[in-house]
């Protein structure tokens, strides 16, 4: 989508949207238009039951001379704080006209600042993501028309705070894409390469790790998980270094299962293609490794995304192995289905190891039992540091990427104590997504801050949002880049 600004509308043919607070009053909204487009409007919202709501939109067309102009009321509501109200305005606007014909629409922002107008016009930008490429027979009016929007006298400022936007955009088309694609097109090799060309020429260090690299520095837990798929796995380190070498590392971790069958502890056939966006946390990662670099943020992050695929096979690993994690800490693999635990394990030792980061955060799809305890709406948080927890859940608030903290504790921790080894991989369904973090918690070093992000309900959609459509949502990207900008850029 092309995003510009301007003082005025354009001429020619577009769509013009106008949004209404409920405080507002309609004809000086519309001032811009002639008496009788004014009463056609307001005549229109009220038929269509418009009632100002975030995001509700009221059609009409009007007369402008030479053409029949669509004109889009839409609903600011009445909460002026609400949290990324300003991106479902603009997503609301794509949702409506991406299909309807129009090619360019034109936001009429007077009266919003820069930053709000920046944000709007981000919404409607990431609203008009999709993945068309295996689309080979799409009817006409199936293909999206809408490529520009414009908007039109918002304050100054707009344009620079767009710079950042578009840093997130970017971003975020990486992490969709790296997250629809299906596995037999991305698998850890290809995985490693899409990132490259992604990050080619902005200054990113990248290094990957082979199997021969992993099995000298001892990560088992990691090469257990790849073993029973002919796609050997890949540690993919980027380093972004936008800060001076006194600043301290923030490491983001992301699981990277490019397909999880369950290997020989296998899944049921039903759902199971949905296993293909098991990498969303990795997927996340690079998105916002992307951002950072692009828009040059003043801080040092490691991006770590730790790729393989669970299969069964003969040479798959069986329930009852026990592994040496790269940490040292030896773990019964109770259920070769519990594997995202397994590769973060080693990645997190890793990055702590080799980057020294003052705090760690990692992503993954990590638990069915997310979805049971949270649903779709947020994804779960786990940490050792109160500050990091609120840190994060304020950057989730701010973002739209919303985050719920669950509990922790030596109760919970115990559970995953095995008789033989020094933990177990798996420990039955109640609490599994706490036992689980419970887990991940035994591989954070010493003064380490550490947050375990569980991603499992919110990477992908059944359903269209206020900045989705079905599909990879992307989430994780603005979240991370927000708490980025307020936490280790000043
Ligand atoms: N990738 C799955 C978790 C998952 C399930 C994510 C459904 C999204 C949707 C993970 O590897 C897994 O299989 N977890 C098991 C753990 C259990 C064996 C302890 C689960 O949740 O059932
Ligand atoms: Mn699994
Ligand atoms: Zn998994």
């Amino acid at each position: 989508m092309k995003v510009s600004f301007a003082a005025k509308r354009p001429e020619g043919a577009y769509a013009l949207a106008v949004p209404v607070r409920s405080e507002d009053m309609l004809h000086e909204r519309l001032a811009d238009l002639d008496e009788a487009a004014r009463t056609l409007a307001a005549r229109s919202a009220e038929a269509q039951r418009f009632e100002r709501e975030v995001g509700a939109i009221a059609e009409t067309f009007i007369d402008e001379g030479q053409t029949a102009r669509r004109l889009l009321l839409v609903g600011y509501g009445t909460k002026r704080n609400e949290p990324a109200i300003h991106e479902r305005v603009g997503g609301a606007l794509t949702a409506r006209l991406l299909t309807s014909g129009e090619t360019r629409l034109v936001v009429d922002a007077t009266g919003l600042d820069g930053r709000s107008a920046a944000r709007l016009a981000f919404g409607a930008a990431a609203r008009s993501w999709r993945h068309d490429v295996y689309r080979t027979r799409l009817g006409r009016k199936q293909q999206p028309t809408l490529t520009e929007v414009i908007i039109v006298g918002a304050d100054a400022g707009a344009e620079a705070e767009w710079t950042r936007e578009r840093a997130v955009l970017a971003g975020l088309d990486l992490t969709r894409r790296l997250v629809t694609e299906p596995a037999n097109i991305l698998y850890p090799e290809t995985f490693v390469e899409r990132c490259r060309e992604a990050l080619e020429g902005l200054g990113v260090e990248i290094e990957v790790l082979d199997e021969k690299a992993m099995a000298k520095l001892g990560m088992g837990a990691l090469l257990g998980v790849g073993q029973g798929s002919v796609r050997p796995p890949r540690l993919l380190a980027m380093r972004w270094n936008g800060a001076d070498a006194s600043k301290r590392n923030v490491a983001f971790v992301g699981k990277g299962i490019t397909f999880d069958t369950g290997g020989i502890s296998i899944k049921p056939a039903q759902g199971m293609e949905a296993m293909k966006w098991d990498m969303g946390g990795a997927g996340a990662v690079a998105g916002t490794m992307l951002a950072l670099a692009t828009r040059k943020a003043r801080a040092n992050v490691v991006g770590v995304c730790v790729l393989a695929e669970n299969m069964p096979d003969g040479n798959a690993q069986r329930p009852g192995d026990i592994v040496t994690s790269m940490s040292g800490q030896t773990i019964e693999v109770i259920n070769t289905d519990a594997e995202g635990r397994l590769v973060l394990a080693d990645a997190m030792t890793w990055v702590q190891r080799q980057h020294k980061p003052e705090v760690m955060v990692d992503l993954a799809t990590l638990t069915g039992a997310m979805i049971i305890s949270l649903g779709h709406e947020y994804a779960g948080l786990f940490a050792n540091d109160d500050g990091l927890a609120d840190r994060l859940a304020q950057a989730g608030l701010q973002s739209g990427d919303k985050l719920w903290r669950l509990p922790m504790g030596d109760a919970y921790d115990k559970i995953m104590d095995s008789p033989i080894a020094d933990m177990k991989n798996s420990a039955g369904r109640e609490g599994g997504s706490i036992t689980a973090a419970c887990f991940l918690g035994r591989f954070v070093e010493e003064g380490v801050k550490w947050a375990h992000l569980d991603v499992a309900g919110t990477v992908w959609a059944d359903k269209p949002a206020h900045l989705y459509d079905k599909g990879a949502t992307g989430f994780g990207v603005a979240l991370l880049d927000r708490y980025i900008a307020d936490n280790h850029e000043g």
